[in-house]
């Protein structure tokens, strides 16, 4: 009986088809978990739970007042954290977001088992599933790091960029198992160097913009009824860096992916990717100048980071694609 088991298990971990349907559901799992977090901050659901990992000292958090403890504001509150009036909707939207980390910690263990399935062929892929899940626990880690210091500035950026490495790591795993055609050789070199200055833009554009949004926290923590109007006054300098540097990113984008575009003329595939990377491009600065311009709306926020996230991914599969169309041998 536990041989059949034993031989189930190992059957799984040797089928590459598990791996190349799961990674799909995992890179989804990852993005959903930015919206999610990006949603729980702009509907400051954030100190919904006071505690971690426990949520108000309990693992099922409350769904009503009644179930706190009287002195349940000062129970739970921290040096320079005052803990909020109860509000259900808070409380169950921050509680949703960790199951979906806990999901997302689940999902990556899940990969890195599958991943063994490679590990006589291609022990790479066993490498980058073993990194994706270091990173997706360190990370974990950290955003339990965010709530513990009140949203520390600086642990936010670490949380931001380990976030762009895992996506990294996700987009090389993608490509490490899905074989792409190319039917002859593309000169490519000069593009990867091109695409690589870009990526470099994009990292201290995050950063820039994490300023920004440390920004944001500063004056929504400590003036919690200014009118989200006049946030945009509040902001400084490094505001009119994060909005005038994307001009030289547009201009980056639209010269490289115009070359690249060129060169592969026949070969629809990178095409559709380079199209896909300048609309999520305007998705970016559409949902930045909405966000300064129209009175901050909560909904634009999350959309704004999702979108900053997917185009550092996108941007990255592309320089992973053209290395793979240098190695074609015809
Ligand atoms: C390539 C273009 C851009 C990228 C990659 C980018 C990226 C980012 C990132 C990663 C954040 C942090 C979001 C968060 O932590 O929730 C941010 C914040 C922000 N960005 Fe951008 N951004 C870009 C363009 C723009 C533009 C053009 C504007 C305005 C004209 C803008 C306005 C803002 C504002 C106001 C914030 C603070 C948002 C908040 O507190 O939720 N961004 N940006």
């Amino acid at each position: 009986m536990l041989g059949k088991e034993v031989v189930k298990v190992e059957d799984i971990m040797m089928d590459k088809n598990r791996f190349k349907k799961f990674l799909p559901i995992v890179i989804i799992t990852v993005f959903t978990l930015i919206f999610i977090g990006g949603m729980v901050r702009s509907t400051g659901a954030g100190m919904g739970c006071p505690d971690w990992p426990t949520c108000f000292g309990k693992v099922i958090p409350p769904t009503s007042v009644d179930q706190l403890p009287d002195d349940y504001r000062t129970r739970f509150s921290k040096p320079g954290r005052i803990v909020a009036v109860f509000n259900p909707v808070h409380t169950w939207t921050e509680y949703f977001n960790r199951m979906a980390g806990v999901w997302t910690g689940i999902a990556s263990i899940i990969l890195f088992v599958l991943s063994f399935a490679y590990k006589k062929d291609n022990k790479k892929v066993v490498w980058l599933a073993g990194l994706s899940l270091f990173l997706v626990v360190l990370n974990g880690g950290v955003g339990a790091m965010v709530v513990r210091s009140h949203l520390h500035p600086n642990v936010i950026t670490v949380h931001m960029l380990l976030t762009i490495f895992l996506t990294f790591a996700l987009a090389q795993l993608k490509y490490e198992t899905k074989p792409i055609s190319f039917e002859r050789n593309y000169n490519v070199d000069k593009y990867k160097d091109y695409l690589w200055v870009l990526v470099t833009f994009l990292v201290i554009q995050v950063v820039l913009g994490t300023q920004v949004r440390e920004q944001i926290d500063v004056i929504t923590n400590t003036e919690p009824n200014l009118a989200r109007t006049n946030w945009l006054e509040r902001l400084d300098m490094i505001f009119y860096i994060h909005r005038s540097f994307s001009i030289l990113i547009l201009l980056g984008f639209s010269y490289t992916l115009r070359r690249i575009m060129q060169e592969f003329q026949d070969h629809a595939f990178v095409q559709r990717k380079c199209i896909s990377i300048m609309l999520t491009l305007i998705g970016v600065v559409a949902a930045g100048v909405i966000l300064a311009y129209l009175a901050f709306p909560a909904v634009a926020q999350p959309i704004h980071l999702l979108f900053a996230i997917l185009l550092t991914y996108f941007i990255y599969e592309l320089i992973v694609i053209l290395k793979k169309a240098k190695q074609v041998s015809v």
